[in-house]
Order: C-alpha cells, then structure tokens, then sequence
C-alpha cells in the first residue's frame, strides 16, 4: 500500500520524506493557495524535494479546452507529476485524450461507485473518492472504498484507489482495511497515528529498567 502526503508545505513534504514512509504527495488547490508565492516554481520544489515519489497537481481551469491545455503545461513541470482533474462528465472527453498520451492523471472529487467505474473505463491511474467529506454530511464514507475496492478487482481495472480527504484515524484504518492502493493523509493525520502513548511509556520503562542494571554497553 502506498501513503502518500496531502499538502503543499514544503518543509512537511522534507520532513516526513525524510522517515522514508512516504510514496508521493497530493496538493489542491486550497492547500497551494495557502503556501502563496509563485505556483509553478513550488511545485518544480515539491516534485525536486521528492524525486522518486508521485505528485499529484491538480488543475484550476474550468472549461475543458483551457484544462486540457493547462494539464499539458502541469505534465511538464516535471516527470514525477501526476495531474489531478475533477470528476465531472464535462471533462470525461479530455480525460480519456490526457490518458492516450501518456499523461498519468488522478481523478478527483470522486464520490460514488459509478463515477469511479466510469474513470476505470477511460484508464486513468488514480481515483480519489472522498471520504471525510462524505462523513461531513453524515454518510459513511469506507464502504465505498470496499465497493470500489470490488469492482475493480471485479473488472480487473488497472486503476489505483486513492483514499482522500481522510479525516480521521478511523478513517485511515478503514482504508487499510478495504483494501484501496494509496492513502493521502494531512501531516496531521500523520502526526497524530505516528505517535502511541503506549509505545512512549515503555521506551521509558525499558531505559528505567536497564538504569538499574547501570546501563550495561552489549560487547
Ligand atoms: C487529496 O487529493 C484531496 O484534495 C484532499 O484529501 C481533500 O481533503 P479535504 O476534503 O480534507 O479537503
């Protein structure tokens, strides 16, 4: 399963690179925009930062000819980019184009079962469904995973599930669970299911116990 970093900050994408966990990074538009400065150039930084690892861009172009345009010019930032494109049917046209030539794209704002069966068709390489912003609205959010999960194996689609927009420890957990290729996680998210209590009191316990012994060095 891969893991991969839901933000634009830099210094996170370093830092938790860094642990060798991570498989790539997703951005947004809402989390670049929070960075400021120049775009093209900060995105050039991630994918540098990250060389081996995927990273998705997503398009902020809304009428189909100017994302398809824009799609191109974000491919070309850099070889370890991925360009992410909203799942509306307006775009279904250019979708399938990108794909024939070899863009590797990630399907965004995906929230059923049908949209994601549709972007397997036209053989994008990531769906992204959006749990937490199901949950947000009070359904729950992983059986789609689990659905999906199923056809794809079903249908033997090439498509990766990207569990998004996980909110939660629970909500990471379930996608371990259903089985999806990728979870992106906020480095907060990441903090928090990095760190256990239990883990930290007995590394204490055990540096204790041995301080009785005096500190013994192995030979
Ligand atoms: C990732 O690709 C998505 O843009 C991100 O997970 C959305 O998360 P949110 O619903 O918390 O904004």
């Amino acid at each position: 399963m891969k893991l991969f970093l839901d933000t634009s900050n830099l210094e996170e994408i370093k830092k938790y690179h860094a642990l060798g966990i991570l498989d790539g990074v997703t951005t947004n538009p809402s989390n670049l925009s929070k960075e400021g400065g120049d775009v093209a150039q900060k995105v050039k930084e991630i994918a540098r930062a990250f060389p081996d690892g995927d990273i998705s861009i997503e398009v902020t172009e809304t009428d189909p000819e100017k994302v398809y345009e824009q799609a191109k010019k974000i491919a070309a930032l850099a070889k370890n980019v991925t360009v992410k494109i909203p799942c509306h049917e307006q775009y279904y046209a250019i979708i399938e184009k990108l794909v024939k030539e070899k863009v590797s794209i990630n399907v965004t704002l995906v929230f059923t079962l049908i949209q994601s069966l549709m972007m397997c068709k036209l053989g994008v390489k990531y769906i992204s469904p959006f749990i937490g912003r199901w949950e947000d609205i009070d359904v729950e959010g992983s059986r789609l995973l689990h659905e999906i999960r199923l056809m794809v194996d079903t249908y033997e689609y090439e498509t990766e599930i990207l569990a998004a927009s996980l909110r939660t420890v629970r909500n990471l957990h379930d996608a371990i669970i259903a089985g999806a290729d990728v979870a992106t996680v906020s480095p907060a998210l990441l903090e928090k299911v990095l760190y256990h209590p239990l883990t930290d009191s007995g590394i204490k316990k055990f540096v204790i116990d041995w301080q009785k012994l005096g500190s013994p060095q192995f030979p």
